[in-house]
């Protein structure tokens, strides 16, 4: 992991993040992810990680908190914040992919998951469990009333310049490919296409019966479980819940994206719900160059070439500049 700006450490005040994993000249020299990994499990304390990235650990987020009033007053400093190699390679790159989560909706007001933003809990039901697969089966009347709360605060809500950013990032590449753990679509709204959608969308229904989707905004409904067009089953939300599988294909189609992509960005993700999490960790195995965007450090800020800490709408806007 590399917090911030050049590989060469400078007796600067930013020295602190950047002294990160001695590990890192073994990436760079080596390259081998996996025994990466292991490597770092070798010189382990508890969860893998190394004394060093612990003590990092702490500062970084000692960092992270005094990181917005620091950093805003240090505007100057953000032009360090993306090294020249990253620079470099962003400007060379053909075939980036980015994956995204909570954290780039943060600012347009969405609520994540957990760090960072205040969690979401529906009547004294913590999220994970009124967005389970045993709820469906249980109350599916009342997973629609949460989902219908959560799409009415959408429904206000605009893409921020993370969003907007990504959006551009597209005819920029040669290829680019966007995998969102959001269902918000407010990549969408961006102006993004062809997104590949982990989790599901909130804008969708998928019938019980015969699986079939219909667009939320079709379907007539205030409350209770809307009906299928196409065989009168029940409707749920097209959304992956908690024990539920991916869409078919979905993580198939991002994993083989990740081993083809030589820049791989990771935005406001916390990286701990798995499959998603690996895709960062397959496009490293391929030898892409992976980058972490994300205000706290992650389990994955280990395994990444650099890590930039700060919010989302703030840092890849800067890659433009
Ligand atoms: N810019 C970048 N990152 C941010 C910002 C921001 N402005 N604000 C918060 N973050 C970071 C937080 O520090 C945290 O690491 O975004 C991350 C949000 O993490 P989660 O809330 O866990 O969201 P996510 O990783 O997308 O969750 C994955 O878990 O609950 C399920 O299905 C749900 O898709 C979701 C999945």
């Amino acid at each position: 992991m590399r917090a911030v700006a050049t590989k060469r450490p400078k007796e600067d005040g930013l020295l602190l993040f950047r002294r990160s994993n001695p590990h890192h000249n073994l990436l760079q020299k080596e390259r081998e992810p996996h025994c990466f990994r292991s490597s770092v499990a070798c010189l382990s304390g508890a969860n893998g990680y190394c004394i060093e990235s612990m003590i990092n650990r702490e500062i970084a987020t000692l960092q992270s908190s005094l990181l917005p009033s620091e950093f805003c007053s240090m505007k100057a400093a953000r032009k360090t914040l993306i090294s020249e190699e990253l620079r470099q390679r962003f400007s060379k790159a053909k075939n980036v992919l980015v994956l995204s989560g909570a954290g780039v909706s943060a600012e347009s007001g969405v609520p994540t998951f957990r760090g960072g933003g205040d969690s979401a809990v529906w009547k004294e039901m913590p999220f994970s469990v009124i967005s389970s697969a045993e709820m469906v089966e249980r109350d599916l009347p009342e997973v629609w009333e949460w989902f219908n709360y959560r799409r009415g605060v959408l429904a206000t809500l605009k893409p921020n310049s993370a969003h907007e950013a990504i959006a551009r990032w597209q005819d920029r590449f040669d290829h680019f490919t966007l995998v969102t753990q959001n269902i918000d679509g407010l990549h969408q709204a961006a102006g993004s296409r062809e997104v590949i959608e982990l989790h599901g969308s909130i804008w969708r229904a998928r019938c019980c019966d015969c699986d079939a989707r219909h667009n939320i905004r079709d379907l007539k409904f205030d409350n209770g479980v809307p009906a299928c067009f196409d065989c009168g089953g029940h409707l749920r939300p097209d959304v992956v819940l908690f024990g539920e599988m991916l869409p078919a294909g979905a993580f198939e189609l991002a994993a083989m994206k990740a081993e083809s992509c030589e820049l791989c960005f990771v935005a406001g993700t916390s990286a701990v719900v798995y499959p998603a999490a690996s895709i960062p960790e397959i496009a490293r195995a391929a030898g892409a160059y992976v980058v972490e965007v994300n205000p706290e450090l992650t389990p994955l800020s280990d395994l990444c070439d650099e890590v930039l800490p700060g919010k989302a709408g703030e840092i890849l806007p800067l890659f433009e500049k």
